[in-house]
């Protein structure tokens, strides 16, 4: 069976029985408290509390999705049989619907008699000093599977939860399949607070999860993660010469570089684009010692995008490659010399090892993996920490250019740090909409937004186009703006529900916020954009809109620098 065919098997059976199918939401969540996406029911977690109304947004209380995952957690261990940064996961979701009786019952009906699996065994939660043991889950697969074994774990293996500092959490019973847990049914029935207190949630809810690539491993008879439809075409592109754990990290790390670049993140040395960052640096060190053919990646990223095409229209080749490229090209220009200086070191210990880094931009991956005998001592923890010591540093001067009195607002494209600045990162705001949709009208379709970022000062859009502006396009694009400005349209707010403003046609480069509604921003019948906001109530608001700069960042990726002035 392949991963197709599982997909879609998936989301029928659960179509089938009242779940409504919801997309996967953006690798990047809303959860400021976590980096990535790192489970099915993170998108959901406002429909476990009752904050948010699922017979509203989905005309059902259960829903099942196909859900993008990155895990950095697990970085160390990618190469063995079964560990990966990013996989997807299925999932079916109760928020108030249906409990535990029909959860189990419909994975042991999907595993028999769908996909015609045996199961080894299940695990239900043994309890806890003031947590119950989950007597009833017991009771129901002995019913569901009589003769079934049931094994009893603890806290660290049959609880969930929360993701991020608080949320939804409860026991989970586990289900698996030729040795690997395939299928984590979670059943949340507690609020669990930063503190670590459990409160009893209002209404008990449903969030199970089932890796694809460990499900494709079962059902295709693999001994391995890397040897399924998913995965191994992307391997088998990697260079002969290198050991299998070398590939399997390769085949692994760009896919998960694939996904990230089409959650519009970019390389950089914070946050979720220093893990990007460190993905690539990792196989880009690995090809370079292997001396590897230039082209390779380009192949391995087309490869990704035929692999996963279908399900993800937004996975993009061409900007993958460019973007790849261009960081390649910059750190190819210190890596030998990196590895010159990692070469004379006789012992590698955290500061060191942030050394290279800083100097060197080499990952802390690269210096524990090439460093062997020498950086045997140096541990991640280590690392993190002087890196953070380092971040505290550069928070401390990004402060004081706000002037200490703190920001008002970050929206990780816009900042101000008072009103004043706010009203001027608000024009220069919707000036970056006009511009949007200005360049796509001058210079085609092909012109995708890639990043966008706002000060009180100046607006920079950075977007795909293989070629330099000629000086006649920019003004063309700068005059269009012009007259838009001029005429004074109205912008309009709409909130509608994800699908639904796709439909519309909106632009929706940024970054995707679903369940449980997003906001479409309209500027007259010019522009309409999925965005937060803020923006200005008609355009006459803007001022005069002027071009100053375009210039390259990487191949194939232009960016304009603009200003608004008063009129
Ligand atoms: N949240 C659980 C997990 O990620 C089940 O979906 O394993």
């Amino acid at each position: 069976m392949t991963h197709q065919e599982i997909r879609h098997k998936f989301l029928d059976f659960f179509e089938k029985r009242g779940h409504k199918i919801v997309p996967s939401s953006s690798l990047l969540p809303d959860d400021p408290s976590v980096l990535f996406t790192t489970a099915g029911m993170q998108q959901f977690k406002p429909y476990y509390t009752g904050q948010a109304d699922a017979m509203k947004d989905f005309g059902s209380l259960n829903t099942a999705s196909i859900q993008k995952a990155m895990r950095t957690s697990d970085i160390d261990e990618v190469g063995d049989k079964s560990h990966l940064t990013f996989f997807e996961m299925l999932g079916n979701f109760s928020f108030g619907g249906y409990w535990k009786k029909e959860a189990i019952e419909y994975a042991y009906e999907f595993l028999t008699k769908e996909l015609k699996l045996e199961i080894d065994y299940v695990s239900v939660f043994e309890g806890e000093k003031d947590i119950p043991a989950d007597e009833e889950s017991e009771k129901i697969w002995k019913s569901v599977a009589p003769g079934i074994e049931i094994k009893k774990m603890g806290r660290e293996d049959n609880f969930w939860g929360p993701t991020g500092n608080e949320g939804p959490c409860g026991p989970t019973s586990e289900i698996f399949v030729n040795g690997v847990e395939v299928w984590n049914l979670v059943f949340n029935e507690y609020y669990c607070h930063p503190d670590g207190k459990l409160e009893k949630l209002k209404t008990s809810g449903v969030d199970t999860g089932m890796g694809l690539d460990r499900l494709s491993t079962v059902i295709q008879n693999k001994k391995n993660i890397f040897e399924t439809d998913l995965l191994e075409p992307i391997l088998k592109l990697a260079p002969l010469e290198l050991e299998e754990k070398v590939k399997r990290v390769i085949a692994d790390h760009s896919r998960a570089i694939a996904f990230l670049i089409s959650d519009e993140v970019q390389p950089s040395n914070k946050e979720q684009g220093y893990i990007l960052r460190r993905l690539m640096r990792r196989i880009i060190t690995h090809n370079f010692i292997a001396k590897a053919d230039l082209t390779l990646m380009h192949d391995i990223f087309a490869k990704i995008a035929e692999i996963y095409g279908q399900h993800y229209p937004n996975l993009n080749a061409g900007l993958i490659i460019n973007i790849f490229d261009s960081e390649k090209e910059k750190f190819e220009k210190t890596l030998s010399h990196g590895l010159k200086e990692l070469q004379k070191l006789d012992k590698i210990d955290a500061q060191s090892a942030f050394k290279l880094y800083e100097s060197y931009g080499l990952p802390y991956e690269i210096i524990k993996e090439l460093g062997e005998k020498k950086s045997e001592k140096l541990t991640r923890e280590k690392f993190d920490e002087e890196f953070k010591k380092h971040q505290e540093l550069s928070r401390a001067g990004a402060e004081k250019k706000f002037g200490g009195h703190g920001l008002l607002l970050d929206t990780g494209k816009l900042r101000a740090g008072n009103e004043q600045e706010l009203k001027k990162a608000t024009r220069l705001h919707t000036a970056t909409h006009l511009l949007h949709t200005a360049l796509r009208k001058i210079l085609g379709n092909e012109v995708k937004q890639v990043g966008s970022d706002i000060t009180a000062e100046r607006l920079r859009f950075d977007f795909t186009f293989p070629r330099k502006l000629t000086n006649e396009e920019i003004k063309k694009v700068e005059d269009l703006v012009n007259e838009v400005i001029k005429k004074d349209l109205p912008v309009t707010k709409e909130e509608m529900p994800y699908e639904e403003a796709l439909k519309t046609g909106a632009l929706s480069f940024f970054k995707l916020k679903y369940p449980p509604k997003v906001n479409v921003y309209s500027v007259g019948d010019f522009s309409k954009e999925l965005c937060g906001g803020p923006h200005v109530s008609h355009t006459g608001e803007i001022g005069k809109f002027s071009i100053k700069k375009e210039e390259a960042i990487g191949a194939g990726i232009r960016r304009i620098r603009a200003i608004v002035l008063e009129q």
